[in-house]
C-alpha cells in the first residue's frame, strides 16, 4: 500500500478508535476455546466460549490508562468483504503487566541475587523499555461485529473469529457514547452531537442514570442512558451486598422516571422506611402528585422524621421544612387494615382445606366437605371469577345455603365445628365493605390505595415495616391491578412495582409458608404477565440465593454490584448469562458502581458495561441546602 493511502486508512480508523495518544500498540496473540464444565450451570456460572489474549508493547503511562471493561476491536475473518473494516468486539477482563527479568527469576536462585533483581526492576516500570516489559490482556467476546464505512458504524450480532496476529484497537470515547447512547438520546428528544458530549449529574436536567466507568482519567465522562419505558416494562433487578448502594440507585432511577417519563407511575414497597427521605425532593414537588402511606398515623414533622430512616450522612441535617410541607400538602396517610380482610375465593378454599384436616378421620364429614368444595369451584367457574378476587355477598349466601343442605344430607352432627362454620358464612358479608365506615380521610385501606393508583397519584410509597401488613398489601395490590388491567384490556399508564429488600417478598418456594408463599406466587404472576398490561417490576436484594428463581428469570435488565458469596455470583452469572470473569470484577467495586447488562433497555443489547451511578445523596444535599 502507498504511504499516502495507508495514512488515510489510519486517519479513518482514528475516528472510531483510540491509541491513547500513541501509547497503545497491541496485537491479538491467541484465541482460546473454553471447555465448558460439565457440572450444572447453577454452581459453575456461565462462561463465554472463547477467551482472547492480546499483548501490548510496554509504555510507562499505559497501566494507568487501560481499564478492565474497555472495549476492543480486532479485524476478523469476514473483514475481506468489507474492505478490511469488519471487527470482532471484545471486552477487557484482565490486565497484567509483565517483566521479563522477573519472569525468568527462579525461586531456587541465590537469595541476595533474587532481591537484587527485584529491586532493580522497580525503576524499569518508569521507562518505555519494550524489550523488558509488556502488558498482557485477556478479553472476552461481546458477540458483536462492528462494521465501519466512512463515518458510519454498524453493529451486527453474532461471533466471528478474530484474526490472530491482527492489531488490537480500543474503541474511543465517542464511539462508546454513540454505541450506547445515540438511539436513546433521540428517544428522549435530546440532541446528539458527533463531537461533543454534554452531560450533567442533575436529575431534572439530564435523564442519564450515571456515567460509564471508562476513560476515567479524562475529564469529560461518558453518560449512560437507559430507556425507562423498557426498563420498567421488562422488569429489572439490582443485586449487591448491604451498603452497595441499592436503595440509592433505586431512588436515583425513580427520581429520573418522575422527571423524564411523564406518564409512568410507581409504587414502592418500602419495608425499611427509607424512601420518604431518599425521595423527599420529589414528595415535596408540587407538580408531581404523590402519596406516602405509613403504618401508624403521623402526628407532625418531628414524629415523621423519627419514624423514617435517614442515611448516616444526613443525621444532623435539618429536613423539618420539607417534611412539614409534605404533611401540609396532605401527602401522608396511614394504613387502616379495615380490622379484617374481606375473604377471597382462595381464602374460602383454604378454610375448606383446614376443615378437611380437622375431620380427617371422619369419612362422612370428608365427603360433605368435598361436596362443598366442588360447589365453591363451580361458582368460581360459572361466574368467571378469579380465585384471588374478593367474594361477593350473593356468593356467601349461596355458600351458606349449599353448605347447610349438604351437611343435612350427610347427616352431619349439628353441634360440630363443621356445622357451625357452615351456618355462619353469610356473616362474612360485613367484611366486604368495611371501608365505607371509615370516615377519616387520612386512613387508607387496600381498596383506597388501589384507587389512588387508578387516580392521579404518580408516586406511591408504602412505608410499612410490619412484614405481614406490607406483604398482604403486596398481594392485594398486585392481584387487583393485574385483574383490573386484564378485564379492561388496559396497558396505560405504565405502573412500576418496586420491591426493595425483595427477599421479603419473593422468597424461594421451598422457604415460603403461608402468606410468604402467596406473596411470592403473586409477584411471580405479576412479573410473568405484567408486561402485556403495562405493569413492571423492580427487585432489589442482597442475597439472591434464596429468591424465587422463576421470578428472577423474568428480569431483562440487571445492575450487579459486589456479591461476596460465590454462590450468589454463580447464580447471577447462570441466570442472566453474564460471563463469570466479567462478573468477578464487581468484587472490587465501591458503593454506586455497577455492572449493567440489559436485553432491552440500554443502547446495546446484552453487552455488559461498568457504570458509576449518580449519587442520590448529592442530589439531596443540594436540595436541602437550597431549601434553607
Ligand atoms: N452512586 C453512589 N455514589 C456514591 N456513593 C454511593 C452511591 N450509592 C450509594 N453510595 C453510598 O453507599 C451508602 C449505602 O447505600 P444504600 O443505597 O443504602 O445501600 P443498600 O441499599 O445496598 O444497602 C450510601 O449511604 C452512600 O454513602
Ligand atoms: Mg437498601
Amino acid at each position: 500500500m502507498q504511504e499516502g493511502a495507508k495514512l488515510k486508512v489510519q486517519e479513518e480508523l482514528n475516528r472510531h478508535f483510540t491509541d491513547l495518544n500513541g501509547r497503545f500498540d497491541a496485537r491479538l496473540s491467541a484465541v482460546l476455546a473454553i471447555r465448558r464444565a460439565e457440572l450444572s450451570a447453577e454452581t459453575t456460572g456461565f462462561s463465554a466460549k472463547y477467551e482472547c489474549r492480546a499483548k501490548a508493547q510496554y509504555q510507562k503511562d499505559l497501566m494507568g490508562l487501560l481499564e478492565e471493561g474497555m472495549l476492543l476491536a480486532v479485524r476478523n475473518f469476514k473483514a475481506k468483504k468489507h474492505d478490511g473494516n469488519r471487527f470482532t468486539l471484545l471486552e477487557i477482563s484482565r490486565i497484567g503487566p509483565e517483566h521479563f527479568g522477573l519472569r525468568g527469576l527462579s525461586d531456587q536462585s541465590y537469595y541476595p541475587y533474587q532481591f537484587e533483581i527485584i529491586e532493580q526492576s522497580v525503576s524499569d516500570w518508569d521507562t518505555d523499555d519494550k524489550a523488558t516489559m509488556m502488558i498482557q490482556l485477556a478479553a472476552i467476546p461481546l458477540n458483536y461485529d462492528l462494521i465501519l464505512s466512512g463515518l458510519d458504524q454498524e453493529y451486527l450480532k453474532g461471533f466471528t473469529y478474530p484474526i490472530v496476529g491482527e492489531r488490537v484497537f480500543i474503541l474511543s470515547k465517542n464511539t462508546i457514547h454513540r454505541m450506547y447512547n445515540r438511539r436513546l438520546l433521540e428517544e428522549f428528544g435530546l440532541t446528539w452531537n458527533e463531537n461533543r458530549i454534554s452531560t450533567i449529574a442533575e436529575a431534572r436536567k439530564d435523564p442519564r442514570i450515571g456515567v460509564i466507568k471508562m476513560f476515567q482519567e479524562e475529564k469529560d465522562p461518558i453518560p449512560i442512558y437507559v430507556s425507562f419505558e423498557r426498563l420498567a416494562r421488562y422488569h429489572f433487578g439490582i443485586f449487591s451486598f448491604t451498603g452497595g448502594g441499592k436503595s440509592n440507585l433505586v431512588s436515583n432511577i425513580l427520581r429520573r422516571i418522575m422527571y423524564h417519563q411523564k406518564t409512568t407511575k410507581v409504587v414502592i414497597f418500602d419495608i425499611s422506611m427509607e424512601y420518604p427521605f431518599l425521595l423527599q425532593d420529589v414528595f415535596s414537588n408540587t407538580s408531581i402528585s404523590s402519596k406516602i402511606i405509613t403504618e401508624i398515623p403521623v402526628a407532625d414533622a418531628e414524629h415523621f422524621r423519627k419514624i423514617i430512616v435517614t442515611p448516616r450522612k444526613f443525621e444532623k441535617a435539618d429536613v423539618t421544612p420539607t417534611l412539614k410541607s409534605i404533611l401540609t400538602m396532605g401527602r401522608v396517610g396511614h394504613f387502616a387494615e379495615g380490622s379484617e380482610h374481606p375473604p377471597t375465593y382462595e381464602d374460602i378454599l383454604e378454610e375448606i382445606k383446614l376443615l378437611a384436616m380437622d375431620d380427617v378421620k371422619k369419612a362422612v364429614n370428608l365427603n360433605a366437605i368435598n361436596q362443598i368444595r366442588l360447589k365453591v369451584l363451580q361458582w368460581v367457574k360459572d361466574k368467571h371469577a378469579e380465585r384471588s378476587q374478593t367474594v361477593t355477598q350473593p356468593f356467601l349466601e349461596y355458600l351458606q345455603t349449599e353448605a347447610l343442605s349438604i351437611l343435612d344430607r350427610f347427616r352431619v352432627w349439628k353441634n360440630s365445628g363443621l356445622y357451625a362454620w357452615a351456618s355462619t358464612r353469610s356473616e362474612l358479608a360485613t367484611l366486604i365493605e368495611p371501608e365505607e365506615k371509615v370516615k377519616d380521610d387520612k386512613s387508607f385501606g387496600s381498596e383506597r390505595i388501589v384507587q389512588l393508583l387508578e387516580g392521579d397519584v404518580r408516586l406511591l410509597c408504602l412505608s410499612i415495616a410490619e412484614p405481614s401488613v406490607i406483604k398482604q398489601l403486596a398481594i392485594t395490590l398486585t392481584s387487583d391491578m393485574l385483574r383490573h388491567r386484564k378485564r379492561e384490556f388496559q396497558v396505560d399508564p405504565q405502573v412500576l412495582f418496586v420491591f426493595d429488600e425483595a427477599q421479603e417478598f419473593i422468597p424461594a418456594y421451598e422457604k415460603a409458608r403461608g402468606i410468604d408463599s402467596t406473596c411470592t406466587q403473586r409477584i411471580e404472576t405479576l412479573l410473568r404477565q405484567g408486561r402485556k398490561y403495562g405493569l413492571g417490576g423492580c427487585v432489589a436484594t442482597q442475597r439472591i440465593a434464596y429468591l424465587n428463581t422463576n421470578a428472577l428469570q423474568q428480569l431483562h435488565t440487571y445492575f450487579v454490584g459486589p456479591l461476596p458469596r460465590p454462590y450468589d455470583r454463580s447464580l447471577v452469572s447462570s441466570t442472566f448469562t453474564i460471563d463469570q470473569s466479567i462478573l468477578e470484577k464487581t468484587l472490587e467495586f465501591a458503593p454506586g458502581q455497577w455492572l449493567l447488562s440489559s436485553y432491552i433497555a440500554t443502547g446495546m443489547e446484552n453487552a455488559p458495561i461498568f457504570i458509576t451511578a449518580d449519587n442520590s445523596e448529592t442530589e439531596l444535599e443540594k436540595f436541602i441546602t437550597a431549601r434553607r
